[in-house]
């Protein structure tokens, strides 16, 4: 699924039909670049999942988790500096709990992660346009897929 959004609000527009979709054990990982929209992304998905306090980029926390319908977790790894610190992020107990992850600069890591998973990829194509690739791998995320379309009159 690729689309282009044309303002912050349309991209948390998506992120919020992802969060409205999201089930416990979902696991979002984020690709893109500095100002890509990553964290506007997220800001979505909280507010998708009800999440009340805002959710903003952590100056030094990897992980800052959001109550909600879902518990969301958010992180983010642009201060990693090996990948293999990912596996101490507790990730699996986050996931087997029933939370929700959205983790920013996954690129940096990617052989670490669970293999079923989405993939949103963010590109800049214009100062406020950005066009936004999701990729299910595994079917419980070709049905959230299913669902955000419907959720965004895609379909
Ligand atoms: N279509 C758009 N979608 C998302 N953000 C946009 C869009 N157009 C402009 N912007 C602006 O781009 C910036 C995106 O910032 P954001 O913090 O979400 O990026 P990020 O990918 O999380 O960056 P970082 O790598 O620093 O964490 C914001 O200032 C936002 O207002
Ligand atoms: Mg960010």
């Amino acid at each position: 699924m690729k689309l282009l959004t044309r303002s912050p609000e349309e991209t948390q527009a998506l992120g919020e039909a992802l969060g409205k979709a999201g089930q416990p054990g979902d696991l979002f990982l984020l690709w893109g670049e500095l100002g890509a929209g990553k964290t506007c992304l997220v800001q979505g998905i909280a507010r998708g999942l009800g999440v009340q306090d805002s959710v903003r980029s952590p100056t030094f926390v990897i992980v800052t988790h959001h109550p909600g319908r879902l518990m969301l977790y958010h992180i983010d790894l642009y201060r990693l500096d090996n990948p293999l610190e990912v596996l101490d992020l507790g990730l699996d107990e986050y996931l087997e709990a029933g939370g929700v992850c959205a983790v920013e600069w996954a690129d940096k890591a990617m052989p670490l992660f669970p293999r079923e998973h989405l993939v949103v990829e963010l590109r800049h194509v214009g100062e406020q346009e950005r066009q936004i690739q999701l990729t299910a791998r595994g079917e419980r995320y070709v049905a959230i897929l299913a669902q955000v379309r419907r959720q965004m009159g895609l379909e």
